[in-house]
């Protein structure tokens, strides 16, 4: 890797308690030229260096995004470069490959804050999806639970922070969909759970906000260990392989997290394989990853391909091979 910077727009996005489209677009604007400026200077490249140039072109929030793709559009045209529009669930998907040199196949555990998936991963563009989230996504769980608890914005690293000093045990909280053969998700009934007992915290109450962060995350954990427990069977029946289990995404930074699934795959006679945390949550190497995987196949994108707000993993599959 050569250069992978990430600027944060959170302290713009914080005394909103989420992130605003349109501060987001206008960051993206006045930011991605002197970042890219920056990328360059730091892998001491120039543009006569580069072999293509990718750029996330959904799913998301589409201001940013657009600004990004046409950005990329532009240098690709400026500079006779191929172009590639990279799914950033791709992104995620494939980020094991750049840092484990993760063959295919293997089954995926998507945990963002937009989505939750179980995802076979059969080869670049092959994506056969087990089961999603029936209402929020596992991050979206994280940042409300961090809103209900006052810790602020971003929230999943701040309720993990919060729970590690809490008795995960205190609070019972519903295990939802817990058991079921359909490989779905569900957390807006652990939502409703947290915000019950949260609302009969007083102010000053900081073990008990610990202990609810701490259920909390422990319910979640035992939810997605069950959820790629059974997705792990239907994995070896379909492909003949055991896996391993891989997890990406933001929330798959969470270490409580990745201990459970670790000993899931472990029990299911695998492993969990799992980016480091910083490659985990959103960045550009795994942008730039998926690009090249896509350029060395010559599946190279046309410069007036759209950027998407809505845009499924198992889409790309129809895409490649029509
Ligand atoms: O993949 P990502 O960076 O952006 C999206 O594609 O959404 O994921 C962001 C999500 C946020 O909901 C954030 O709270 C969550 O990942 N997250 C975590 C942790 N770090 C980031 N959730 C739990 N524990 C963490 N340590
Ligand atoms: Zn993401």
């Amino acid at each position: 890797m050569h250069a992978n910077l990430v600027l944060s727009q959170i302290a713009e996005h914080r005394p909103f308690g989420g992130v605003v489209p349109e501060i987001a677009a206008r960051a993206h604007l006045e930011q991605l030229a002197p970042l890219l400026t920056r990328a360059l200077e730091e892998a001491g490249f120039g543009f006569g260096d580069l072999d293509g140039i990718a750029a996330t072109s959904g799913p998301g929030l589409i201001g940013g995004i657009f600004v990004g793709a046409v950005m990329a559009k532009a240098l690709a045209a400026a500079r006779s470069l191929p172009f590639l529009a990279v799914n950033h669930l791709e992104g995620h998907a494939l980020t094991v490959r750049l840092t484990h040199d993760q063959a295919f196949p293997y089954l995926l555990l998507l945990l963002s804050g937009g989505h939750c998936q179980l995802v076979a991963v059969d080869g670049l563009g092959r994506y056969r999806c087990y089961g999603g989230t029936l209402d929020d996504a596992v991050g979206e769980a994280f940042d409300k639970t961090a809103k209900l608890l006052g810790l602020g914005y971003p929230g999943g690293p701040r309720v993990e922070r919060a729970a590690s000093t809490g008795v995960p045990t205190r609070f019972a909280l519903p295990r939802p969909l817990l058991g079921r053969s359909e490989l779905n998700f569900s957390f807006a009934g652990l939502k409703t759970a947290v915000r019950r007992y949260a609302e009969n915290l007083v102010p000053e109450d900081s073990q008990g906000r610990a202990d609810l962060a701490a259920s909390f995350q422990a319910a979640v954990a035992e939810v997605l260990a069950d959820r790629a427990e059974r997705a792990l069977l239907r994995f070896r029946e379909e492909t003949g392989v055991a896996g391993p289990l891989v997890v990406a995404g933001g929330v798959a930074a969470n270490q409580v997290l990745r201990d459970a699934l670790a000993a899931t795959a472990e029990a299911a006679g695998t492993s969990l394989v799992a980016p480091p945390p910083r490659l985990c949550t959103d960045n550009a190497a795994m942008i730039a990853w998926a690009g090249l995987e896509r350029l060395r196949l010559g599946w190279t994108s046309p410069l007036d391909t759209p950027a998407r707000p809505r845009w499924p993993l198992e889409s790309l599959t129809a895409e490649e091979t029509s």
